[in-house]
């Protein structure tokens, strides 16, 4: 299926970010990216990463890398390659890589998720986390890592889901039109990401806090 088909398709997110605004919003954001959110989504980081240890395979793209808070958490075994679109985020993960010395980081490149230049089928694993509510089209993520994972491998997200009802639902609502500055969409739906087929195949899993977020775990 073409990208121009697949996003005509995907229910659109409410103010769509565009690459320039990624870019913007996470400048700002590097700084202070991980007082800020680091604490709150390390649990949902944390489980992902344990499940990507327990896959078979070596080659993982971890896909909107940030400043590289899972880095630390993956086996000494796998060899992880991270993308970002932000070269502030990167230099943070850079650093990391440095300070920690993790040897089994082999690349962190500036690269766009959703049109990345690997070769078809040259990972076992791809792992975006807390990444999908803030690419511009998350439909196309999904596709290029389809294209990048061989065929038998998995593809995980973890990410906030919106509520469908209640006082999160309203407050997601609300928090919706600032998503430019956010540089995430609060309101971002699972029917956003998955197709009616990807979300028959798909294992989705609460993780803590309060079930915040969701671990979804594809097989490709
Ligand atoms: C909320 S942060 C998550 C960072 C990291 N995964 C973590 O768990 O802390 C989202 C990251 O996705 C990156 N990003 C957004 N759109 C992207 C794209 N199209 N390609 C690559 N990276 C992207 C942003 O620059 C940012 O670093």
């Amino acid at each position: 299926m073409s990208h121009a088909t697949e996003t005509h398709r995907s229910p659109a997110p409410h103010s769509a970010l565009d690459a320039d605004a990624v870019r913007a919003a996470y400048r700002r954001w590097a700084g202070v990216y991980d007082a800020v959110f680091g604490g709150i989504s390390a649990w949902g980081r944390r489980r992902a990463v344990m499940e990507v240890n327990r896959l078979p395979g070596t080659k993982v793209l971890e896909v909107g890398v940030g400043t590289g808070l899972a880095l630390p958490r993956y086996a000494p075994a796998k060899r992880i390659t991270g993308i970002d679109l932000s070269a502030e985020m990167l230099d943070r993960a850079r650093t990391r890589v440095q300070d920690q010395r993790l040897g089994n980081v082999d690349a962190l490149l500036e690269m766009d998720a959703e049109q990345t230049g690997f070769p078809d089928a040259c990972f076992d694993t791809a792992v975006a986390m807390f990444v999908a509510s803030v690419v511009p089209h998350p439909r196309r993520l999904l596709a290029e890592m389809r294209r990048v994972v061989r065929p038998g491998g998995h593809i995980l997200f973890v990410n906030h889901f919106a509520a469908e009802r209640g006082p999160r639902w309203w407050a997601e609502r609300t928090l919706a039109p600032a998503s430019r500055a956010l540089g995430w969409h609060p309101d971002f739906s699972v029917d956003a990401l998955f197709s009616p087929e990807d979300r028959a195949q798909c294992t989705l899993t609460p993780v803590p806090p309060l079930g915040l977020f969701t671990l979804a775990r594809l097989p490709n």
